[in-house]
């Protein structure tokens, strides 16, 4: 059964269980998805992410890693938050980072006994990753996370544009054989 979907839309009108939101390390909110998260989320999420803990000076949420939150206003009782790399040509390990992303959200999920989940394309906006590639990378990850998932009934890969829908789509049939 195929668990993995592309849906092209605004991740914010979801009905999940998450949304995952394409963040920054500061995680106080920004632009594109994050800042449509936090505007329909309403201000006690960027609360709630003042509340993370800083690991570092500045950095709540490293790039590669997740952080989860309430989703107050939204359908979502959740928000996982990600921070994909910035592409700077696909030498400085941003592959690995953006694969993390997925791997670390899924791990997240999973342990919330979160069912349903839905990802925007992470780094594929003002971090400029190639959509292509980084939508191949989703495909993987999603797939082989899921293998480690049984209780993940569904995952959601939201395309805001449409061109993204075919690229998603392709990158999903791709991997299709890993469900
Ligand atoms: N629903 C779904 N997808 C969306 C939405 C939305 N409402 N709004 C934007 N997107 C898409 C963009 O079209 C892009 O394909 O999300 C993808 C990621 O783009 P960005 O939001 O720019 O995220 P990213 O490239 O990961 O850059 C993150 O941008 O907003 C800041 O604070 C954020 O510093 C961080 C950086």
């Amino acid at each position: 059964m195929n668990r993995v979907h592309v849906v092209h839309g605004d991740i914010t009108k979801m009905d999940v269980d998450a949304i995952v939101n394409a963040a920054n390390e500061r995680m106080l909110g920004g632009g594109g998805v994050d800042g449509a998260i936090h505007r329909a989320a309403g201000p006690q999420l960027l609360a709630a992410c003042r509340r993370v803990p800083e690991v570092s000076p500045g950095v709540r949420c490293p790039v590669g890693s997740a952080r989860i939150t309430d989703g107050f206003a939204l359908r979502s009782r959740y928000v996982i938050h990600t921070v994909g790399p910035v592409w700077f040509g696909g030498s400085q390990g941003e592959h690995e980072l953006l694969a993390a992303c997925y791997k670390q959200c899924l791990l997240l999920a999973k342990d919330h006994h979160i069912a349903t989940i839905a990802f925007p394309a992470i780094s594929c906006g003002v971090y400029r990753f190639p959509p292509e590639q980084a939508a191949v990378i989703a495909a993987e990850q999603v797939y082989l996370g899921l293998r480690d998932a049984p209780d993940i009934q569904a995952v959601y890969l939201v395309a805001f544009q449409q061109a993204m829908v075919r690229i998603m789509q392709n990158a999903v049939d791709q991997y299709a054989h890993m469900a």
